[in-house]
């Protein structure tokens, strides 16, 4: 007896304390929920800094032709080194407005592809470098994984993925394949965001303490154009930040995340659903609906700075991706109003008058123009008219794909890696598990598994470094 006690504590124990699978996935850890980190099975490496074979073109085949990936496409046709492939879409018709956007432009029509399964054949094909992906949230995982399987670099559309599961599973897949795994995170590239990222690279707000995004649009003119419902299917369904990644983004690019610093805890909150519920008793017959009006998730990062977020696609509030930046000696804000403030001893010789400004109030309109132009990020300096002309977003989206291509034409780390695809996504999950044990601290998972201080500071990869 005594010596089935010693094993059964034994067993109990060693699965306590060496790290290894607890049978939920997760335990508790000092009050914080910890969910268990896969090992890094035989035969994958780490792709951070991942640098694959120069190409002189890539070759891309697009994967949704929906509200969002036509404009893609359209955009892809502005830049050099690129052939447009192939085109696939569940429907034939959406496919055939695409093949015009190609002619349209004088360019040669690409394979078609349609119906539930043809994105395989699109992936199997042998003249494909880059899969880019525009389908809904559910759909990201399975496609992104098979091209990478495939042998095929991926962009995804935001978020990457919508499980903690799913996360993993694109993390495994990049590093087993070697492949680029890119989430489509376009909001880093606003000016407003890539020129501030370049002040606080230049030290311009101190030290940073605090970022702040969110996701605020109401989208009560597109619900039903979601193609068979499937964004108010996923709300309905899922409690949590179930689409962070535009107010994330830019907060871990100025934070450094898995470049020096890493997220360690969140806490989220949310509000009683009103608006979401009338949508699902309107559209989908259920007084059923899991995501709040409004959620904020608090998160806190192993060098001691914060980010707070909110989502909130329910309510008539102007749009707004937050945007706020609060550091030791300055702060940025983008929405609603576009302003920055420093100490005056922040701001060299070369903006005038800069005796007169004060802390307390954002800088005149003037001094911020010449602080614009001063700190253009050099990513955009040589792009900045043709993104503006080309548009997306106003020119965000554009300077976007321009990177994409010009990272694997160069065979340079592309700006945006799977881990942060990974990062930015699982905060959905997360949260829904903060919230779902009382607001309860959970521990975000380090998807490089050690390796977040390797690479010191985020930095847009250019030929020539
Ligand atoms: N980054 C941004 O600013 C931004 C803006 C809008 C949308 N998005 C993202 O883009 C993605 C698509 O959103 P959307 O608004 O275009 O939605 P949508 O419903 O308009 O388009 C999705 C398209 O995917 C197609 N599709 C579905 N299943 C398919 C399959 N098995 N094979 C091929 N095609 C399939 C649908 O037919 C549809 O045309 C989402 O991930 C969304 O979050 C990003």
């Amino acid at each position: 007896m005594r010596k089935i006690l010693f094993i059964l504590c034994a067993v109990t124990g060693a699965l306590l304390f060496s790290g290894c699978e607890s049978p939920k996935g997760w335990k508790t850890v000092d009050g914080v929920i910890v969910f268990d980190t896969p090992e890094r099975a035989p035969g994958q490496q780490s792709v951070l800094g991942l640098r694959t074979a120069p190409m002189e073109t890539v070759r891309v085949g697009f994967i949704g032709l929906g509200m969002r990936g036509p404009g893609a496409v359209s955009r892809f046709t502005h830049l050099e080194g690129v052939e447009i492939k192939a085109l696939c879409d569940l429907y034939p018709e959406r496919v055939e407005g695409a093949q015009k956007i190609l002619a349209d432009r004088g360019l040669p029509a690409a394979e078609s592809y349609s119906g539930e399964e043809g994105w395989k054949e699109l992936c199997e094909r042998d003249d494909i470098d880059l899969v880019y992906i525009a389908t809904p949230w559910q759909k990201h995982v399975p496609m992104a994984v098979y091209a990478m399987e495939h042998g095929k670099h991926v962009a995804v559309e935001v978020p990457a993925a919508t499980s903690l599961d799913e996360c993993w599973q694109l993390v495994n897949t990049a590093e087993r394949t070697q492949r680029h795994c890119m989430m489509l995170e376009n909001c880093v590239y606003d000016f407003f965001e890539l020129t501030t990222l370049n002040m606080a690279q230049q030290g311009l707000f101190g030290d940073i303490l605090h970022v702040e995004g969110s996701y605020i649009h109401d989208l009560a003119e597109f619900w039903d154009y979601y193609q068979g419902n499937w964004r108010l299917d996923f709300n309905q369904k899922h409690r949590g930040d179930v689409y962070a990644t535009h107010g994330l983004g830019p907060a871990c690019q100025l934070l450094n995340i898995h470049r020096g610093d890493r997220m360690k805890t969140l806490v989220a909150m949310d509000t009683k659903s009103i608006n979401g519920r009338k949508l699902a008793e309107a559209k989908m017959n259920t007084s059923e609906f899991a995501n709040a009006d409004l959620t904020m998730t608090m998160i806190s990062t192993e060098n001691g700075r914060t980010i707070l977020l909110e989502h909130d696609v329910y309510t008539p509030r102007p749009y707004s991706r937050m945007y706020q930046v609060t550091g030791t000696d300055g702060f940025a804000n983008k929405y609603p109003i576009e302003g920055y403030a420093f100490r005056p001893t922040q701001l060299s010789d070369e903006v005038p008058d800069h005796e007169n400004l004060s802390a307390h109030s954002f800088v005149p309109e003037e001094v911020k123009a010449q602080l614009m132009e001063r700190y253009k990020d050099p990513i955009v300096a040589d792009i900045e008219e043709k993104a503006r002309e080309v548009g997306g977003h106003g020119g965000m989206d554009f300077i976007m794909d321009y990177r994409l291509i010009y990272c694997l034409r160069n065979g340079l780390p592309l700006d945006q890696d799977v881990y942060d695809a990974a990062e930015w996504s699982c905060i959905g999950s997360l949260s829904a598990m903060s919230l779902e044990h009382n607001n309860a601290p959970v521990a975000v998972p380090d998807f490089t598994r050690g390796d977040w201080q390797k690479i010191d500071g985020y930095e847009h990869a250019m030929v020539g470094d």
